[in-house]
């Protein structure tokens, strides 16, 4: 098998939370907010990873710790064999361009006074990929490109002029003129208009091809994973605890967690052997990870075991890890 374009390797990111005044003077210890806590995974070229879980999990930590957008606390980003991790903000240019972000919210990630095409030309002018002129025709092309027509129109338009689903296209847009290797595309779709997801997707998916893309592509919603994503990996409360081909992981689910967030989705698979259940609770806090699995307290399966020790990644079938004492099978 090639390298893989992304390696993750046992990344961490702790939020320190704040001390009050008092707890300081105390001289209380400093606590954590554990939000990715320890994960490891690949993406291959052209491949599409969906990063799955519930709100709060650290899906969003972890697409911005691995583009060194917020700074890690622990572990290795190897990009295309490069370890990218201890790398200065000036040696990490060559590889921005490389690597972009497509964000949830279309409306606050473009500027209001910034016309769509200065917009995407933006990122052409700052990498000095282009001049001005050479800018303005590339910039016409991709929004052509998105399906921004007439192209001379959209140009000239400001944010304001435009829905949610075309504000999307323009960020894809400026993402994808700088032709990049890799993606994370954060709840890319989530805050557009149902009507008009399956055409964003699209419009990914024909960048995928033609660029042959690796993405990190981070959802809540696992029916939008099953329709994108090469393998999924569902994370909670900052790890991962199952990862596999798409199909795989849906059609035989080892993780009691991954079950339930099938089963939330009733017409997504049909399966065999139904054992139906509901997990209860809330997520916990992320400053008060539970020792032991940290799904323990939810888990109905969880005994002794899952409350002391936490159960390590294991490859159960060919490519398919899961992390628990009791997998499904
Ligand atoms: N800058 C920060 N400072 C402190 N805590 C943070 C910070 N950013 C995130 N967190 C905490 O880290 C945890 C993970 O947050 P994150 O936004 O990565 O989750 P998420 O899976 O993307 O959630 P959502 O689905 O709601 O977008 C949460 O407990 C969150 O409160
Ligand atoms: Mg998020």
């Amino acid at each position: 098998m090639s390298e893989p374009l992304l390696r993750v390797e046992d990344l961490k990111k702790y939020f320190p939370v704040k001390r009050s005044l008092l707890e300081a003077f105390r001289k209380k210890e400093e606590r954590y907010v554990r939000a990715v806590d320890g994960i490891s995974f690949e993406i291959g070229r052209g491949e599409t990873l969906a990063l799955i879980g519930e709100s709060g999990c650290g899906k969003t930590t972890a697409g911005r710790t691995i583009l060194r957008l917020i700074e890690p606390t622990s572990g290795r980003i190897i990009f295309d064999g490069t370890d990218i991790t201890p790398l200065s903000q000036e040696k990490l240019r060559p590889f921005r361009r490389r690597m972009q972000i497509i964000f949830q919210d279309p409306y606050s990630s473009l500027s209001p006074r910034m016309k769509i095409g200065d917009a995407i030309a933006h990122p052409l002018l700052v990498h000095g990929l282009a001049e001005k002129e050479e800018a303005k025709e590339i910039v016409l092309k991709m929004l052509r490109r998105v399906g921004l027509t007439p192209e001379e129109e959209f140009y000239d338009r400001y944010p304001h002029h435009l829905s949610g689903g075309q504000r999307q296209r323009v960020v894809i847009a400026r993402a994808m003129v700088l032709k990049p290797e890799f993606v994370v595309a954060d709840e890319a779709v989530s805050m557009i208009d149902v009507s008009m997801r399956a055409s964003i997707l699209e419009l990914l998916e024909s960048f995928r091809k033609e660029y042959n893309l690796s993405q990190l592509f981070i959802t809540h919603d696992i029916a939008v994973g099953k329709l994108i994503a090469d393998r999924i990996a569902v994370m909670y409360l900052g790890k991962i605890v199952e990862i596999g081909p798409t199909e795989e992981v849906l059609r035989n689910p080892a993780h009691p967690y991954t079950l339930a967030l099938i089963q939330a989705v009733p017409s997504i698979v049909r399966r065999k052997k139904e054992r139906k259940f509901r997990i209860t609770g809330e997520v916990p806090n992320a400053a008060e990870i539970p020792p032991g699995c940290r799904f323990n307290p939810r888990c109905p399966f969880a005994d002794e075991l899952c409350r002391e020790r936490e159960p390590e990644l294991v490859e159960i079938s060919h490519n398919h890890f899961v992390a628990c004492h009791h997998p499904i099978g």
